[in-house]
Order: C-alpha cells, then structure tokens, then sequence
C-alpha cells in the first residue's frame, strides 16, 4: 500500500486497502475482527499464533496466510499493517519486529508494560517511518469525541472535573496464568484501567501532573490487582477521578440503561463465582473456548445466551465504558442511550452520535487516515506511552501510599474527530 508520510495523496493515487496482518488470535481478536470485517479500508490477510487450532479457524475463515511466529507475518509482502494482540508482554517485542520490517503496527492495550518498553517502540516506529497506533480502547468511540466537541465549543465554560466509574465481572471471566502476573502484565490496571486513563486525558486535554491512588487486590482465587481509585490532577489543577472493581458484585451497566460490555447474567455470575472458589473451572479450557475460532462455549466461557444479548446491544453502542461525567462551569456531560446528555442552564438536551462504534473498524480508519492523507493519529505511541505511565503511577501509588508525579505526558494536538 502506498503511504503518504508527508504530503497528502490525492484521490487518484488513493491506495488499495490496507493489508492487514494478525498477530494473536486470542480472544481480543474476536472483538476487533468483525469490525475489521466491515471497514472499506482493510483486508484480513494473514495472521500468526502459536495455536494451530487458531490458525486453521483464521485460514478456514478469511482464506489467508498463516504463519507460527510475528517475524514470518512480518516478512509477508502482502501485509502493510500488523494488529497486534499478543499477550502484553511481548508487545514491545512484537511491536519492534514489525516496524523493523516496514509494518505499521496497531497495538492493542495496554502499549507495553514500562515507560522504557514504550520509549523503544515509539522510537523503532520514528526510525523506520511506520505508524504506531495503540488502540481497543474505548475513548476511541464517537461518543468520547462527541464530548470533546462540546468541551472544545465552550458553550459550557471551563473543564472543572472529570469522574470514570467502571464496575466490571472481569475477575471471573476465565483468565490464565499470565493474566493475573503483574510481571508479566496481569491485572485490571494494566488491562483496563487505559481506558479509563485515556478518556480521561482526551477529555482533558491530555497532560496530567500526578496520581494518587490505592489498588486491591481482593479476591484469592485471582492474585492480581482487582480494583483502584484514583485521583488524578491535570497541569492547570484540574482534577479527575477514575474507579474501578473487576470483582463482578456490582455493574455500572445497572446504571446506564443495562448497556454494557457485561459478560454474565446475575445468576451465571454466582454459579461462576462457586464454582471458581470450589476451584472447579480449568481457566485454560475456558480461556480456549473464548478465543478465535473456539467450536465449544460452556457457561464460563461465554456467558451464553447473557453474552450473546450483550455482544449484539454493544455493537451499537461500543462506546459504553461504565459512567464517564464531564463536568464544567455551566453543565455537566454524559454518555445517553443514543450519544449524549447534556445538562446546562435549560436543562437537559440529548445530542445524538451516529457512526460505527466497533472496535477494529475505529482504529482501521484512524490508521488508513493517517496513511492518506497525513491525518495525525491520536491514539499514538507517545499519547499511550503516557496513558500507560500513568497506569503505572497507580499501582506505584498505591504501594508506596503518596502522590507520584509524571513525566512523560504529552498534549492532544488533534481536534475532535467529526461525527
Ligand atoms: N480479552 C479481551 O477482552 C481483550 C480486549 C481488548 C484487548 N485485549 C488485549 O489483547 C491482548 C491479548 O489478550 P487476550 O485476552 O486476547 O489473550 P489470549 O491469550 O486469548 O490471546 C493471545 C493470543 O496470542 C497468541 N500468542 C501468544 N504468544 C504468541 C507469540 N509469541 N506469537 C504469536 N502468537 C502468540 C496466543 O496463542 C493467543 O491466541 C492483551 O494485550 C489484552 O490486553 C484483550
């Protein structure tokens, strides 16, 4: 695919769609696929793991090439792109093959696991003049850009506080070892707290000063952080809240009209929750059942008939994450059934937000954007090294009990994406 680092292409040399390489077809790739599948501007064309079943499904389905390792997906000349959603500790290594190779990469969250890590990739990216795009997180929805919009036009005066609330069943959804090893990248900060970090720093303009936080770790049978708070103050002093327990007790989707990214019903949650303290879900099968191309889905896989009903109501409304309030001088912003609430001095008006909500189909456009026509990508290796600095500053926080303060974040330069 042609690319147009510098200078825009015209609408003649408009390139074919992008060559898009896989690289782990896990269960992230399960969410990002069909929104692949329905962008104008990718075809699916190879992919490498390390799961033969995985790769059979991937050549059965899309008819392309499969490979057992990153570094022979990389070497195909048919890929211009590698998404990559491997497990978190080998995104920097992957990340590093492709943009050696020429790929450009799409990396799913977390970017990596340290600031070093992050720095490396951004700079393997710089040096091989490839594009670095950390996306699959859910501030990428036009529901988040639809309230930069209002934020930007002022109508509602200054930012004065932003607060995130997400209560998920993350913990009991099946997870295997490496899941739940802090070292290697385990845990709910590392995996969902950067949707939260970025939202929060879209919306605020992107450089924060500093975190104090506290994070949990409450639940025997999964060893890893399981919740945090957090208070986060911007440069100018201006404050934001992000909460977060994957215990699977309480859902914030209770509280936004049943919309959600919820996995089990009330009753699923309880027979899940026995039956992982009997010690009696072998997460590794169950894990299996979630990821690509898995033929079998028992309860702890997938959450039957409850998951179904959810996948199908999140692809509308993709850019549900737990309860997000922008608030300013003169109202207040938040995520409605159909786009957004806004509360001013007249009271409540909804705006609504049109568009392809999908993950896959958000960072495929972003990506094709900037190849195009030189669109600067938002979500890119510096923003996320940020974001994940400050995932980071949590957990640090939290161990040594006091405010840390940052060094490492950047401003958002772009303008909200249109709707
Ligand atoms: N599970 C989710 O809901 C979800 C959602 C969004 C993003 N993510 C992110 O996606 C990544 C993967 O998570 P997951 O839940 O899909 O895990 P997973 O274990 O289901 O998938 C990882 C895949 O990578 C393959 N793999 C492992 N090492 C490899 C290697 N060296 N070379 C090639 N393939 C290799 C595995 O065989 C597996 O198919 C993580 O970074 C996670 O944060 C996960």
């Amino acid at each position: 695919m042609a690319t147009a680092s510098d200078p825009a292409l015209d609408e003649a040399q408009a390139p074919r769609r992008l060559g898009l390489g896989i690289a782990g077809l896990g269960v992230a790739s399960t969410l990002f696929l069909p929104g692949v599948e329905r962008s104008p501007h990718a075809e699916i064309v190879a992919a490498a793991d390390l799961r033969g079943s995985a790769l059979e499904a991937f050549a059965a389905k899309y008819r392309g090439r499969t490979y057992s390792s990153v570094a022979e997906l990389c070497a195909d000349p048919a890929v211009d792109a590698i998404w990559i959603a491997t497990p978190n500790q080998f995104h920097c290594e992957h990340t590093l093959i492709a943009a050696e190779h020429g790929k450009h990469v799409i990396c799913t969250k977390p970017m990596a696991l340290t600031v070093e890590e992050c720095e490396r990739m951004c700079l393997a990216a710089e040096r091989n003049k490839v594009k670095l795009l950390c996306g699959q997180t859910y501030s990428m929805s036009p529901d988040i850009q639809a309230m930069r919009r209002v934020a930007a036009s002022g109508e509602l005066g200054r930012l004065i506080a932003i607060n995130s609330w997400l209560y998920t069943d993350w913990l009991l959804k099946p997870r295997v070892a490496e899941e739940l090893d802090e070292a290697r990248g385990g845990g709910v900060v590392y995996r969902h707290a950067p949707h939260l970090i970025d939202t929060v720093r879209l919306l605020g303009g992107g450089r924060l000063s500093s975190v104090r936080a506290t994070v949990g770790r409450w639940m025997p049978e999964r060893p890893c952080p399981g919740n945090f708070s957090a208070y986060l103050e911007f440069e100018d002093g201006t404050p934001a809240t992000i909460v977060y327990s994957g215990y699977g007790y309480f859902d914030t989707s209770e509280l936004t009209w049943g919309i959600g990214n919820r996995m089990y019903s009330d009753a699923e949650r309880q027979t899940v929750r026995r039956a992982l303290r009997r010690g009696e879900i072998n997460s590794e099968d169950a894990k299996e059942g979630m990821r690509f191309g898995a033929a079998v889905a028992d309860t702890a896989s997938r959450g039957s008939a409850h998951a179904a009903a959810q996948t199908a109501g999140t692809r509308a409304h993709i850019g549900w994450f737990g309860i997000t309030v922008a608030s300013f001088e003169r109202g207040d912003i938040r995520q409605s059934p159909n786009g957004l609430y806004v509360y001013g001095d007249d009271g409540r008006r909804e705006i609504p937000v049109h568009g392809d909500r999908g993950t896959g189909t958000l960072e495929i456009k972003e990506m094709h954007d900037a190849l195009v026509s030189g669109a600067p990508i938002i979500h890119d290796g510096r923003w996320a090294m940020a974001t994940l600095e400050v995932g980071n500053a949590i957990v640090r926080s939290g161990r040594e009990r006091r405010e840390i303060l940052l060094a490492h974040q950047c401003a958002l330069t772009t303008p909200p994406a249109e709707n």
